[in-house]
């Protein structure tokens, strides 16, 4: 048995990897721990304070539910707290957990199966049919409201039918099916953004979307499994009150089963665990639930999870295959990224060919050498993972090393101390780079120009354009003098071109592939300065002060506007008509706030700017402190205590944000709003 005082150590360690590991996971919405070494974890901590009950806190991870707590949305108070479930990779223990209800309860009772979604948890109203709230577990006792974004969920109804409750909650979880999945991350690679690590994240990362119609395109999809019984809706088994939740419409998955007895539990996770690949969603593991709610009752809960609920998760699926090359890929803004090509592997449900090696120091960590057997996992089963080498298998005593000079024009790579990437540093001369940084720039959230890799190749290929501007300087003649272009083809290419000089400056920015720019941080660019030339002069404090722009993303824009090459070609592109100003026609919208002005403060549905642009466009005026000529405070959430406690001693009227928005007359395309992208943007790697 463990001493006293090492036990006191390990916990200590314990709790803070867990932590970290806890805030990873629900909140950034980039895990750097597998679920099952996480959990392992967990089980340690519990079995040390099993131990040594002194040594138990409450605050410790084993006895409080992780939080997922965002501040850009209004927290509201679960009615019933939402817990977790306690959780397993063994089929013993769920014999275990058999055994104990079995002692426990006197009646006769049944297990209801059903599929562990992974996605992120969430928790519906429903008053006289209508939805009327939705909240994320956030840390069980109080959630974020998502409402708003919940709404654009498709399979989500607002309104129900048949014989419902006038009032209940039910809970369930947010799913990102595998396509929409792979759709998404497909267009962050192409925009060189950070791919979602698996469909979880990616699920929970969209839930929290500031912009609530920005939702409806990732593809999200919701199933419910729990009306609390603590609701007293009379339900004699969840099975029952399941099914009558898919009588009212509400989306209820039919992979469940009422089993009898251990054996038929059994049965069904090994028909899962064999068939869940061919699902369109993704999930964990089996969840056993007691079928009678009067048994549920009896058995109750823990503090964290019910008494009456396990979850039995699959192991994530994980395959020996041997690297039989490893290539040094260019990205637009230089980087190298090793990527290591596999003899071809089955895995959960696709054939594994490729795997990122991130960077050096990653593979130092896993001690890669050449021809070596890799165990592959996909970590939350999709995106693949190299997790380490089969020493028994080694054949090679070589080190890959990141080649010293680009793989694409061979100018020596260079490595700036704070990161761990190498770069190409030749931009104006580098192959890869240029074309990169063309197909960024005619992406469609860019300038939306109809041509693909395969047209960027040929052009550049062809001396036909090398830098963006050159775009505009081909004609009808040159296009059609390359192979496969007709009079067609040329015209509608020529006529997106026309088009794009029409894209708004916010988008313009966001072309020009700055590094850290993606597109919710062009869109604060612009709209702070306005125009190109004061962008471009502004100092980096400046720069600073914008919204969500920190120092890292600061600098990349200044040294970006401090480099002769890029102040040429914006030359070019003002020369063709590009816009590099917001436009103004549009600005006022209506004068509902004229004669007013506003002090603001907290964290708004939209981003700050957004909130003070449209003071201005309905004709109020935006101040930065409260005095007697304030007309009100705009309190969003989280609001200044200091600006609060002085508009109570001024008198001065405290507005919420829905009251705002239904002064001013409408609210135009206010953008789409500041989200976490810019977080995620310096996130370095894209694992
Ligand atoms: S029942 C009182 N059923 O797993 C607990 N949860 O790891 C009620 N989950 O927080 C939850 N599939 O987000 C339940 N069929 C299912 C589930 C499920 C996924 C999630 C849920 C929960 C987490 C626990």
């Amino acid at each position: 048995m463990i001493s006293r005082e090492e036990a006191q150590h390990r916990i200590s360690e314990l709790r803070v990897i867990l932590e970290e590991n806890s805030r990873r996971y629900y909140v950034d919405n980039a895990p750097t721990m597998s679920d099952y070494e996480f959990d392992r974890k967990m089980k340690e901590l519990e079995s040390l304070e099993a131990q040594y009950p002194d040594l138990l806190t409450s605050d410790s991870p084993t006895v409080r539910v992780g939080s997922d707590l965002d501040r850009g949305f209004a927290k509201v108070a679960h009615r019933y707290p939402m817990l977790s479930l306690g959780n397993t990779y063994s089929i013993s223990e769920v014999e275990e957990f058999a055994a104990r209800a079995d002692k426990s309860l006197d009646s006769d009772f049944t297990y209801c199966c059903e599929l562990k979604f992974d996605g992120t948890a969430i928790c519906l109203t429903y008053i006289d049919g209508k939805l009327v709230r939705a909240l994320t577990r956030g840390d069980g006792v109080v959630g974020d409201d998502v409402t708003e974004n919940v709404r654009h969920i498709s399979n989500v109804p607002e309104v129900l039918k048949g014989d419902f409750p006038s009032e209940f909650e039910i809970r369930g979880e947010v799913l990102m099916p595998f396509d929409a999945f792979d759709a998404l991350n497909a267009e962050r690679e192409a925009l060189e953004e950070p791919a979602f690590a698996n469909p979880r994240n990616a699920a929970s990362g969209s839930l929290k979307l500031q912009n609530p119609s920005e939702v409806a395109h990732r593809g999200l999809y919701c199933t419910l499994y729990h009306i609390p019984s603590q609701s007293g809706l009379g339900f004699e088994t969840h099975d029952q009150a399941l099914s009558a939740a898919e009588s009212w419409g509400l989306p209820v998955s039919d992979t469940r089963k009422v089993c009898r007895n251990i054996s038929e539990i059994e049965q069904f996770i090994q028909y899962w665990d064999r068939n869940r690949k061919d699902l369109p969603f993704p999930t964990d593991g089996i969840v056993i639930k007691i079928n009678e709610m009067a048994c549920q009752r009896s058995l109750g809960y823990t503090a964290k999870t019910p008494r009456w609920a396990v979850a039995y998760k699959f192991k994530a699926e994980r395959a020996l295959t041997r690297i039989l090359g490893i290539d040094y890929q260019v990205g637009r803004t230089g980087a190298v990224t090793p990527v290591a090509n596999l003899d071809p592997v089955f895995i959960s449900g696709t054939m594994v060919r490729r795997s990122t090696l991130v960077n050096q120091d990653q593979m130092e960590l896993l001690d890669i050498h050449l021809d070596d057997y890799v165990y592959v996992e996909k970590g939350g089963e999709i995106i693949p993972k190299i997790t380490g080498v089969e020493l028994s298998k080694r054949s090679s005593s070589k080190v890959p090393t990141c080649p010293t000079n680009c793989p694409d024009c061979g100018t020596p790579l260079v490595r700036n101390e704070k990161e761990a990437k190498w770069f190409c540093p030749n931009q104006d001369g580098c192959p890869m780079q240029i074309k990169g940084r063309l197909l960024h720039f005619i992406s469609r959230k860019a300038m939306n120009i109809l041509a693909g890799e395969a047209t960027v190749e040929q052009l550049y290929d062809a001396g036909m354009v090398k830098v963006p501007s050159d775009l505009f300087c081909l004609d009808k003649y040159q296009l059609l003098s390359l192979e496969g272009w007709q009079d067609k083809s040329a015209q509608n290419f020529l006529d997106s071109l026309q088009q794009a000089r029409t894209v708004p400056f916010e988008r313009v920015l966001f072309a020009l592939g700055i590094r850290f720019v993606g597109e919710t941080t062009a869109r604060s660019v612009a709209r702070h300065f306005r125009d190109i030339d004061s962008v471009a002069s502004a100092a980096f404090e400046d720069l600073t002060r914008v919204e969500d722009v920190g120092d890292i993303i600061a600098g990349s824009i200044y040294d970006y506007f401090r480099t002769p090459s890029h102040l040429d070609e914006i030359g070019r592109m003002k020369a063709f008509g590009l816009q590099f100003a917001v436009k103004d026609e549009s600005s006022q919208i209506s004068d509902s706030l004229s004669g007013k002005t506003i002090v603001i403060s907290g964290n708004f549905r939209i981003s700050r700017d957004e909130i003070k642009e449209l003071i201005v466009r309905n004709g109020g005026k935006n101040s930065s402190s409260i005095s007697s000529k304030t007309s009100f405070l705009l309190c969003g959430s989280k609001p200044g205590p200091e600006k609060l406690h002085k508009c109570e001693e001024l008198g001065i009227v405290v507005m919420g944000e829905d009251e705002f928005f239904g002064m001013i007359e409408s609210l135009p395309d206010a953008g789409q709003a500041v989200t976490d992208v810019e977080k995620e943007l310096i996130e370095p790697t894209l694992f």
